[in-house]
């Protein structure tokens, strides 16, 4: 059923400009989502009134800064079903990835363990595995996916982590994770999910999914850019080690050595992004605030609509074809380059991305280098589907 959430077209600035001459139609929504008022207003207050340090200071304005950092992190607790402690704040989804690989897998991980991972990751979510296991003598396993784009779930026996995601950033894919969390603790394996294209398209409840670590970016969830979430389950959170030291992160210190802080303030370390947090918190109310199966509905209506347009034209072909997926179409053009493609339709004011998105090994499996991809949120339109489609029609003509 498709769901009218144009009204809340109204709630995002970005939305209501011309590029090129032309209404800007935005199609980029994996790449950064575009940002609600009440996320810049919230980050606009840190900026120009509780504009000061957090846990540093007993003056007013730091305890309303601390106020506001601590709230954003109980609204991204209550987002994702989990508890305030649980919640480490970090730059992004990279960062959050890159901290279980540098606490968890090096207290964990030992030459010869397994590190499973998928063909459809992220380079952050496969890089950081892939450094540590080369560092460590691990072994990195690949699980495959169909030519549609799914998951075969062949978990090895003896795996020690499974570091897979939530969502496929160029497919849409939504994997089973819950299936894949029970499967990969009756093997004794920890989860990782990569949750940064999930976030702001699905309910997301750590605990009903069965993770034991979730990682997510605010950019992709309305959000500003630079901030971002480690959820780690909280006997986990209290076993890691520290990773990169500093201020506040500690309890004392003297010349010789340093006591720290428990989670998540271990973890955090240096000032951190206050403004971006505090904007996250509001991003994170405001996607809950929309309804997660009007959301959902909308999203796959536009999708639909998508593939329909995009397969009747002549030399696209569109790469993969999964079951349960999220407003993201990747396709490519007989004849002419992704970039040429986006740039074609980027002169009727279209904005989609072009390239390896990230998902190199992805697209090697899929048998091409790059890829054009339409990526939508709850504020694109049917007629902005159309548009793209027209405009792909526009460039399969010159390039046919
Ligand atoms: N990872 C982001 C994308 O898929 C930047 O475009």
């Amino acid at each position: 059923m498709a769901t009218d959430l144009s009204a809340r077209r109204a709630d995002v600035p970005a939305l209501h400009q011309t590029v090129r001459g032309r209404p800007l139609v935005y199609l980029d929504n994996a790449s950064t989502t575009l940002k609600p008022q009440v996320v810049i207003d919230a980050v606009q207050r840190t900026m120009a009134r509780e504009c000061a340090n957090v846990h540093r200071g007993v003056h007013a304005l730091s305890e309303g800064a601390t106020a506001q950092y601590e709230g954003a992190r109980a609204r991204v607790a209550a987002f994702l079903g989990a508890r305030p402690a649980e919640i480490v704040f970090t730059r992004g989804t990279t960062e959050s990835v890159n901290l279980v690989a540098q606490t968890w897998g090096r207290a964990n991980l030992a030459r010869g363990d397994t590190v499973v991972v998928t063909a459809m990751e992220h380079h952050s979510n496969l890089v950081p595995w892939q450094m540590l296991c080369g560092e460590l003598g691990a072994r990195l396993h690949v699980l495959p996916i169909t030519d549609d784009g799914e998951l075969v779930l062949d978990l090895p026996e003896r795996a020690r982590l499974v570091a897979v995601t939530h969502v496929s950033n160029v497919l849409g894919t939504i994997n089973p994770v819950a299936d894949i969390c029970r499967a990969a603790h009756e093997r004794g394996a920890v989860v990782l999910v990569d949750g940064a294209q999930a976030a702001g398209h699905l309910p997301v409840d750590v605990r009903a999914l069965g993770c034991d670590f979730y990682a997510l970016s605010a950019h992709k969830l309305f959000g500003p850019t630079g901030t971002g979430v480690l959820w780690g389950r909280a006997e986990l959170l209290a076993d890691m080690p520290e990773w990169m030291g500093g201020g506040d992160m500690v309890l004392s210190v003297t010349l010789e050595g340093a006591t720290y802080r428990e989670a998540p303030y271990k973890f955090e370390a240096g000032t951190p992004n206050i403004a971006g947090v505090v904007g996250l918190g509001a991003a994170a109310d405001y996607a809950a605030g929309l309804g997660w199966e009007a959301a959902a509905a909308h999203e796959r209506s536009l999708v639909d609509r998508a593939t329909a347009a995009l397969s009747a034209i002549p030399g696209v072909r569109l790469l993969g074809a999964p079951r349960r997926r999220i407003g993201i179409v990747a396709f490519t053009l007989a004849g002419a380059h992704p970039h040429d493609v986006a740039t074609i339709v980027d002169r009727e004011g279209i904005a989609i991305r072009s390239g390896h998105h990230c998902a190199e090994p992805l697209h090697r499996r899929l048998g091409v280098a790059a890829s054009a991809r339409a990526s939508f949120a709850f504020y694109n339109t049917a007629a902005e589907v159309d548009a793209l489609a027209a405009a792909v029609r526009l460039a399969a003509e010159t390039f046919g």
